[in-house]
């Protein structure tokens, strides 16, 4: 048997059970991982609460790391014993999850499970975000909302990486510290802060913002930005933008917007294998820090969704089978 954390309806935080399941059999192309560290990701409260609809009885998560204890049929690529991380599964919140063999991705000898475990949702939507939805390079200059958050400070630091300039916003005090650890330029608080942006950009605006609050953020996000900039608005931690009149991009200033998802970045395994290399290099040499904010029982899945959906975290959120 297996222990995991189960929801048969939507609803608040108190609709996630610990539950005894049958531990699940890996198919053709399939392994089964027995996990050392589950990760924690808003989607998981969108889900939760039917925003995004899935069927019911539900058990969360996509994300996580462990060792392959079985295989299925025509597996190659992953051995009994391995070391692997994952983005891409369903069910995660247990102690043994089955994840597709493609989709398993390999652990550097060196690299630590915890921040393994941490790294790969969060870490590939910062890669994707700055390498291809909107390519920083030197001279762009970015607005980074939430930048103390699990996709926030990896944003910032890759960013950096990418020559960038980097303004983000906070909302306290020991996230603002955190956010300029993570190298950004400039940390501002949310009330005008388009205000903010035009004074720090002599009044020209930014290339590029990178939304992932959306609702309390998405019209001052458009205001924020520079003639052609382009609006990233990739979650909605603070809820759904209203729809919106599509000339407000044209009076904004011929702007873009654009909502990407993951898994359009994910689309072969040549990609996969360069963006998890990339940030796993990057973790091993020391330019990638990753901030394992919170550790939680999986019993505890509950009170993790409240502490993140209330604002009271920084960085990844783990649950420990
Ligand atoms: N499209 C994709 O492929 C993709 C993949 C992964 C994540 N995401 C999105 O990325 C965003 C960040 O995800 P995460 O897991 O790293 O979470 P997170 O940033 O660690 O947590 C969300 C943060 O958003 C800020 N926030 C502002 N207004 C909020 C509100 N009303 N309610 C809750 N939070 C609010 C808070 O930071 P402050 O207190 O500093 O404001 C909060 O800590 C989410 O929107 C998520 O859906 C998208």
């Amino acid at each position: 048997m297996t222990h995991a954390i189960e929801m048969t309806e939507y609803g608040s935080a108190d609709v996630l059970h610990l539950r005894e399941v049958a531990t699940p059999v890996p198919g053709a192309g399939e392994v089964l991982v027995r996990m050392h560290a589950v990760g924690v990701n808003f989607i998981d409260i969108y889900r939760r609460q039917g925003i995004y609809p899935v069927p019911l009885p539900h058990i969360p998560g996509n994300e996580g790391a462990g060792e392959v204890v079985a295989l299925g049929d025509g597996v190659t690529s992953v051995s009994i014993g391995d070391r692997v991380a994952f983005c891409e599964a369903n069910n995660a919140y247990a102690d043994n999850v089955v994840v597709a063999a493609h989709a398993a991705l390999p652990l550097p000898e060196n690299m630590d499970i915890d921040v393994a475990a941490a790294l790969p949702l969060q870490g590939i939507t910062a890669h994707y975000l700055v390498n291809s939805t909107f390519a920083l390079r030197p001279g762009h200059t970015a607005l980074i909302h939430a930048g103390a958050g699990g996709v926030g400070l990896l944003l910032i630091q890759l960013a950096k990486r990418l020559g960038a300039r980097v303004i983000t916003t906070v909302s306290t005090p020991e996230k603002e510290a955190l956010a300029r650890g993570a190298g950004a330029d400039h940390v501002i608080g949310y009330d005008n802060f388009d205000t903010a942006v035009r004074e720090l950009t002599e009044g020209e605006g930014v290339d590029v913002v990178y939304d992932g609050v959306s609702k309390t953020t998405f019209d001052r996000s458009l205001a924020s930005l520079r003639v052609r900039g382009m609006l990233v608005l990739f979650g909605a931690a603070s809820g759904p933008v209203d729809p919106f009149d599509l000339q407000r991009l044209n009076w904004g200033g011929s702007l873009y917007v654009t909502r990407p998802s993951l898994g359009h970045y994910l689309l072969t395994d040549e990609e996969r294998a360069w963006r998890w290399s990339d940030l796993t290099s990057a973790v091993l040499d020391g330019s990638l820090n990753v901030r394992v904010g919170h550790v939680y029982p999986l019993s505890q899945a509950a009170q993790a969704h409240e502490d993140l959906a209330a604002r009271r975290t920084t960085g990844k959120l783990l649950l420990k089978p």
